[in-house]
């Protein structure tokens, strides 16, 4: 759909097969160009009244709807009715970033495949982990009869305790859009709609409704609306969801410099804007900034774009040109994405779940991080005879993020804790998908002796630490949507208690089930830690198959983990102090706090474009772990490197398996101008998979935008031109093997 860079291809290897769309392809459901997809749906907008206009740009959220019948109105995210006599089909949306979402089951007994959480899929950091899930997701989708998904979640981790980190993927602009665009792709292969979402800089949950993210124009461009452009280049969302809070003083859904300037005229967008569920204020202004559909209107004040934009289109606030392109905009999406011609079948349809099921555990195999392995614990040896397996309800599951994403897997949910308070109370429970990694041990070790504990009973537990060859203590913390981490320590005394378990059994390994990085003040006693996010339906079978060596771990950090809480830009979330005292004076006196509610407040994006990893080497600092981060059961070495520039920088280099084991590694490339005292940017990678002893030389091409800086007076991107420093790195802070190059100056487009 957009225009724009050829775009510099980041090559995987391995990876899993694409799950084949399910949907059928005719000769008119061949793959369209936009502009023929824009003539085709100018076409049909010219037979429309403006009524029929209106009611397509704006949808029902199902749970508060009224007036349909209960096969039409599925309990879901969205709906929209089609004009069958025009054939333009009915919409119904559904959330997806993880699998096709049932939030609170309000779709009593429906289920769908749960992959991973989306830093899992990042630290794979390979787009073909990505497209096949969201190819899964897209499949089931279908069969539910849904055919606009609000996927492709794109957002930077700006801050290590946003509660939506685990939706989204990662810090680094290159590694969310590559990822972000395949996964895009993957559900589009079905013939129904991705969102890409949410447009942009929606960095933090507390106070998303009235924060006002401020950051400087060419920071913006380099970093959060970088990622959003490459997945767009990549992916072609049929439909960009815009955000809640405000960008620069003016709200998301109404920001007309981001939503008309950026998206549509400089990057060439030719689907639909949509709002998030109650992101509208206003009729005209937003319709005039560039929002095309205001989403679940009954969440908003009132429905802005239902007879409010009829009213405006005739007094000519709004013009009919402009209704016209957003019903054309509409049309383009679907149309485009092969939705608008291949109907959604009549009754739901089951999906394949043990085929998805498949696709869940290669995600998670390939996202698990092996963070610490001393004294090569893992993987479990066979000499270890009895194991203690402690916590986390590893006996019964394993845990998943919270809000609109939340998945009800296959198989249900062993636990399901209702909230009590927070902002996420309403449409969230703390959730586990029935995967149990204590079982899936007992499957893949059968001989050896594995014990449960709780952890409840603290003496039980260290005696039976003690009494192991080792132990395995799951830790969690549960992190949701509407609420962020109010502190990056693990809840509920976990730290305690795997101190007191490190304390007694000298082999302790620590599995994290997190929705990003928490502290990790034990970590000199614990030999080995996993990092395994929240790892999806099939986790508790990765989980063993990676303790046991029969998978070899490969995720990559795409987050940098914090040695404490002061190293990020921001120690704790802008604005919990004041949602804190606007929380407890309704909780106090429910009555009395209607009307006080939480006031617009500024959050200061002082890092720019240095997001992350850039961040700590700007600062020299030192993190637990950095981004990119991630062990092996075997080594890989980098020989040979031959490093050239010109136009852009090309890296070609020997990767070898030295050690004796297969294995996957992911070499990177981190370049920045030589002077400029800038941090290095990642501005390649590629994932490997090796035979042990086996050399592969492969070549990585910069995406030329990482190499430039933005510059708001061109405007466009802009290389400065000369000497360039070039890592070939395991991680960021890897300074192993670093040459100079020399890079033409120019000039690119915006
Ligand atoms: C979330 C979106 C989601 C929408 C519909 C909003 O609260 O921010 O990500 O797609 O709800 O459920």
């Amino acid at each position: 759909m957009a225009g724009g860079l050829a775009m510099v291809a980041v090559v995987t290897a391995g990876g899993s097969a694409p799950v084949q769309a399910q949907a059928p392809t005719t000769k008119a459901q061949k793959k369209t160009t936009s502009a023929a997809a824009r003539a085709r749906a100018d076409r049909i907008v010219a037979k429309m009244t403006r009524e029929q206009k209106i009611a397509l740009v704006h949808g029902l959220f199902p749970p508060m709807a009224a007036g349909k019948t209960a096969n039409e109105l599925i309990p879901s995210a969205g709906h929209i009715d089609g004009i069958p006599r025009l054939g333009v089909p009915l919409v119904r949306e559904s959330d997806a970033s993880l699998g096709v979402a049932n939030q609170v089951e309000q779709r009593v007994g429906d289920v769908a495949t749960a992959l991973p959480s989306g830093l899992a899929t990042a630290a794979s950091f390979d787009p073909a982990i990505a497209q096949a899930g969201g190819a899964m997701i897209g499949a089931e989708a279908r069969d539910k009869r849904f055919n606009v998904l609000l996927a492709g979640g794109v957002n930077l981790t700006r801050d290590p305790w946003n509660g939506r980190n685990f939706e989204y993927l990662g810090e680094d602009p290159l590694l969310a859009g590559t990822l972000g665009g395949a996964h895009i792709q993957g559900v589009q292969s079905n013939r129904i709609v991705s969102t890409i979402k949410h447009y942009v800089l929606n960095a933090q949950e507390t106070g998303r409704n009235v924060l006002d993210a401020r950051i400087g124009e060419a920071a913006l461009r380099m970093s959060d609306l970088l990622a959003f452009q490459i997945a767009i280049e990549k992916g072609r969302p049929g439909s960009v969801m815009c955000a809640y809070n405000k960008i620069n003083g003016d709200w998301a859904c109404e920001n007309r410099h981001l939503l008309t300037d950026v998206l549509k005229r400089d990057w060439g967008y030719a689907g639909w804007v949509m709002s998030d569920w109650g992101a509208v204020h206003s009729t005209a202004k937003a319709a005039n900034a560039g929002l095309d559909q205001e989403s679940g209107q009954e969440l908003d004040k009132e429905v802005y774009f239902g007879a409010p934009l009829a009213e405006a289109v005739a007094k000519g606030e709004v013009s009919e040109a402009r209704l016209n392109d957003m019903v054309a905009r509409y049309l383009t999406g679907l149309i485009e994405t092969g939705a608008y011609d291949t109907p959604v079948p009549t009754q739901a349809v089951t999906p394949d779940y043990a085929a998805h099921a498949d696709v869940a555990q290669r995600a998670a195999e390939a996202g698990i991080v092996l963070l610490k392995n001393d004294g090569n614990l893992l993987p479990i040896a066979r000499t270890a005879k009895r194991i203690v397996v402690i916590g986390g309800n590893a006996d019964v599951g394993v845990l998943s993020g919270g809000g609109s994403s939340q998945v009800r897997s296959v198989g249900g949910a062993p636990v399901e804790i209702p909230l009590a308070y927070g902002g996420s109370a309403s449409f969230a429970r703390i959730t586990y998908h029935a995967s149990s990694p204590l079982n899936a041990l007992r499957k893949a070790l059968p001989g050896v002796e594995i014990e449960w504990q709780d952890g409840r009973n603290l003496n039980a537990t260290l005696a039976a630490a003690k009494a192991a060859d080792m132990a395995i203590v799951f830790a969690t913390q549960w992190t949701t949507e509407a609420d962020d981490v109010h502190d990056l320590r693990l809840p509920n005394q976990q730290d305690a208690l795997i101190a007191a378990i490190a304390g007694v059994q000298s082999k302790t390994v620590a599995v994290m089930e997190t929705g990003g990085p928490v502290l990790m003040p034990w970590i000199a006693k614990v030999p080995a830690i996993v990092q395994a996010w929240y790892p999806g339906q099939r986790g508790g079978e990765a989980l063993a198959a990676i303790l046991t060596g029969q998978v070899n771990p490969s995720g990559r950090l795409p987050i940098t983990f914090p040695a404490d809480a002061s190293q990020p830009p921001r120690p704790r979330p802008v604005g919990l102090d004041r949602l804190s005292e606007v929380e407890a004076a309704a909780a106090a006196n429910p009555a009395a706090a209607q009307g006080v509610t939480l006031q617009s407040f500024p959050v200061d994006y002082v890092e720019g474009a240095d997001v992350g990893y850039r961040w700590y080497e700007k600062k020299g600092l030192k993190p637990l772990f950095p981004f990119g981060h991630g062990l092996s059961y075997t080594s890989f070495a980098y020989r040979n490197p031959v490093v050239t520039g010109g136009r852009t920088i090309r890296v070609t280099v020997d990767v070898a398996n030295t050690g004796q084991r297969e294995g996957s590694d992911v070499a990177q490339v981190y370049v920045a101008r030589d002077g400029g005292g800038e941090p290095m940017r990642l501005a390649a990678f590629q994932r490997v998979a090796l035979k042990p002893g086996e050399t592969r030389r492969i070549t990585l091409t910069a995406e030329p935008r990482i190499l430039a800086d933005y510059d708001t007076g061109l405007p466009g991107w802009r290389i400065a031109g000369g000497a360039y420093r070039v890592a070939v790195a395991h991680d960021a802070a890897d300074r192993a093997m670093v040459s100079t190059t020399t890079v033409e100056a120019q000039t690119m487009k915006p």
